[in-house]
């Protein structure tokens, strides 16, 4: 469900013309509705009704400032994977204790800048990092609260690139050595056993590995309560999937989800926190773009569009797959052409789309680039010295550009040439 819809003809952001945004902030750009998030937050936290939990948006999903503050206004908290993300959380009115750290490679002066922020928990992937947390601690009398991530070892049937629950995977401690490496964490000084966290994966469309590794991390909960641990809360990561293509099955719903999390750890009177990121900013978001050029080769036609690889790299990195969608709606009985949509970087492997059929385009035509809200705009860069896009924000009739477009002066202006030339 998204507010991308097409009203007498012309793709709208909620009651915004899209081509509106365009003649004004020029293309390409990004282009979030502030409805979508909001419902999706809201679809979200509610399926959990008055059970004791805390939604922490996965802000690498998208971080912009107006996005997290979106979703902080309506109680969201954020999990966060950088100090760069903590001190963007906090610039957002994000309270402390709302935040919570994961990542496999927290390092000292990150560690330091979350425990003077004051947030809820670290989500502690390994030994090194436990002794590390304890180290800064004491040396600046604080007390961190942990839990660790811990590795059920679950095939998240999902894309290679994004499984992050099997044993062979870098993230969590196994869990079969979870209650030895808990007894070290309670021996540690300066630090606070206070939960247990996990995250097998993203665009999960399959409740199974949930189920599978959620029961395992409610079985351990009560080992390591007899071990003596005051386990108080269990987080249980985010990767729910979303639908990115039409037709496709739908994911399963919010709903659904915490049915399967009451089932396996309901019982176990814990706050339950959750990482959802994809599921809140996927949908919310569009990428906008022209059409440079139209071109026949000798058995495909290209649509040369002004966003590339460096704007949305999720085609090039994981084959995934975005609707593209026409501007101006075509007509029902109007010509198509099957097209591979591409940008103009210098890569075959530049591609927004490949083998779809679209409604005849032309040079100047606006292109939407659907479900690019979460993972978009986050990993874009400036390969090929293209600049970073724009991202704007729509509320209902009105819109607001909450990154303005880099200029190639700011990307030569951070070089500089050696001092022997
Ligand atoms: N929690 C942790 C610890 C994570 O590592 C992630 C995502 C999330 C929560 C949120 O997962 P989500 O609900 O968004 O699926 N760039 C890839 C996705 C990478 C996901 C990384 N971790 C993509 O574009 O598909």
């Amino acid at each position: 469900m998204h507010h991308f819809t097409y009203k007498s003809g012309i793709l709208h952001a909620e009651n915004t013309p899209v081509p509106d945004i365009a003649a004004q902030v020029g293309t390409p750009f990004y282009c979030y509705s502030t409805a979508t998030l909001e419902r999706h937050f809201k679809v979200f936290d509610e399926a959990f009704g008055d059970i004791d939990h805390l939604t922490c948006y996965a802000m690498k999903a998208n971080s912009n400032q107006a996005v997290i503050k979106t979703l902080g206004d309506i109680g969201a908290g954020m999990d966060i994977v950088s100090g760069g993300e903590l001190k963007r959380a906090l610039a957002a009115g994000i309270a402390a204790e709302k935040i919570i750290f994961s990542g496999v490679g927290k390092t000292e002066i990150e560690i330091s800048d979350a425990l003077e922020a004051g947030i809820l928990c670290f989500n502690v992937e390994s030994e090194s990092e436990l002794h590390l947390i304890s180290l800064v601690a004491t040396a600046t009398r604080k007390t961190a609260n942990i839990s660790l991530r811990i590795n059920p070892d679950v095939d998240a049937k999902t894309h290679a690139k994004i499984a992050t629950g099997k044993a062979e995977n870098k993230f969590g401690i196994p869990w079969t050595r979870a209650r030895e490496v808990y007894a070290l964490a309670a021996s540690l000084p300066g630090i606070q056993v206070c939960g247990i966290d996990l995250h097998i994966g993203s665009q999960i469309v399959d409740l199974e590995p949930y189920q599978l590794a959620y029961e395992r991390i409610g079985e351990l909960v009560e080992n390591l309560r007899s071990d003596g641990h005051d386990i108080q809360h269990v987080d249980l990561g985010g990767g729910l999937g979303i639908p990115y293509r039409q037709g496709d099955n739908e994911p399963p719903l919010p709903r659904e989800y915490a049915d399967v999390i009451k089932k396996a750890v309901g019982s176990l009177g814990c706050k339950i926190i959750t990482e959802p990121g994809r599921l809140i900013a996927g949908n919310a978001g569009i990428l906008v773009a022209r059409v440079v050029h139209m071109k026949h080769g000798e058995n495909k036609h290209f649509a040369v569009i002004d966003a590339a690889m460096n704007d949305l790299l999720r085609p090039t990195l994981y084959e995934a797959h975005h609707e593209v969608l026409s501007v101006v709606q075509p007509s029902v009985n109007g010509y198509t052409q099957i097209v591979d949509v591409v940008g103009p970087v210098c890569e075959t492997g530049d591609y927004i789309a490949t083998n779809r059929e679209l409604p005849l385009l032309k040079q100047n035509d606006l292109v939407a680039i659907m479900t690019a809200g979460a993972y978009g705009a986050v990993q874009s860069g400036t390969y090929n010295t293209r600049a970073l896009i724009p991202e704007v924000l729509v509320s209902g009739d009105q819109f607001a550009v909450v990154r303005r477009r880099m200029e190639v002066k700011d990307i030569i202006e951070l070089d500089q040439t050696a001092p022997w030339q």
